[in-house]
């Protein structure tokens, strides 16, 4: 089974969790664009009253080609439940996110849901966080030079990251720039999440310790459930 399958599969699945008069946090990334179009189709067929909260500037426009009515932060009284992929999931469920730069809003949505949802393929798992992904780290843009030295202190490197034709920076939703952070080790994800937050500067970063309720993995023996 090829990886577009293995995405497609997770993001089927976890429409069972989708219920009539829900408010779904919508995140962002390939494996939820998947499920962002059967959501479509399903409020479609079944005529379903739902809202769609999104993280980002895609999975809003997503929403609106698939059909899905959204609604800001602001308009809602609460989060049922929400739905994205990550990056890396350690065996506490604890996550790295952010590859797509939308970590801040994500994880502003995403702990406020009721339950949060979490899709990924068995390549994402990992036995300690940041073994294979660097953390994301959305920062104030004047910041960034004096923010990428200070990380150093915690054994880990800082890049500023490119556009992918490498003529400026990648510019977040929130018009700042992402510094992608190699630790040398994370030993304890809610610390550094805390200690990283503590940073002038830092808007917000893509350890999410603590926060995902469900991991639905997608494997070619079928998905597999973690919580
Ligand atoms: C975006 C994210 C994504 O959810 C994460 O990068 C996973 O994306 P994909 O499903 O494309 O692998 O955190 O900021």
């Amino acid at each position: 089974m090829d990886l577009e399958e293995l995405k497609k599969t997770v993001a089927r699945e976890a429409l069972s969790f989708v219920e009539d008069d829900m408010v779904i946090g919508l995140g962002t990334g390939s494996t939820t664009s998947y499920f962002l179009k059967f959501l479509g189709e399903r409020i479609r067929e079944e005529e379903l009253e739902i809202y769609g909260v999104p993280t980002s500037y895609q999975s809003r426009l997503l929403a609106l080609e698939y059909g899905i009515p959204i609604r800001a932060l602001d308009e809602v009284d609460a989060i049922d439940i929400a739905v994205d992929g990550a990056d890396e999931v350690d065996p506490q469920l604890n996550l790295i996110k952010g590859r797509g730069a939308a970590l801040t809003m994500e994880k502003i949505i995403e702990y406020r849901a009721g339950t949060f949802i979490v899709l990924v393929d068995e390549s994402k798992l990992v036995n300690r966080l940041g073994e294979k992904m660097p953390v994301p780290v959305e920062v104030i843009p004047a910041a960034w030079r004096a923010i990428a030295e200070e990380i150093e202190v915690f054994n880990a490197r800082a890049e500023l990251r490119m556009a992918a034709k490498k003529d400026g920076p990648v510019i977040t939703d929130n018009g700042n720039f992402i510094l992608d952070v190699k630790f040398e080790r994370i030993d304890d994800p809610l610390d550094m999440e805390i200690e990283l937050k503590t940073i002038p500067g830092v808007v917000e970063n893509g350890i999410f310790a603590d926060i995902a309720d469900i991991v639905l993995v997608g494997t070619p023996q079928g998905v597999r459930k973690l919580e």
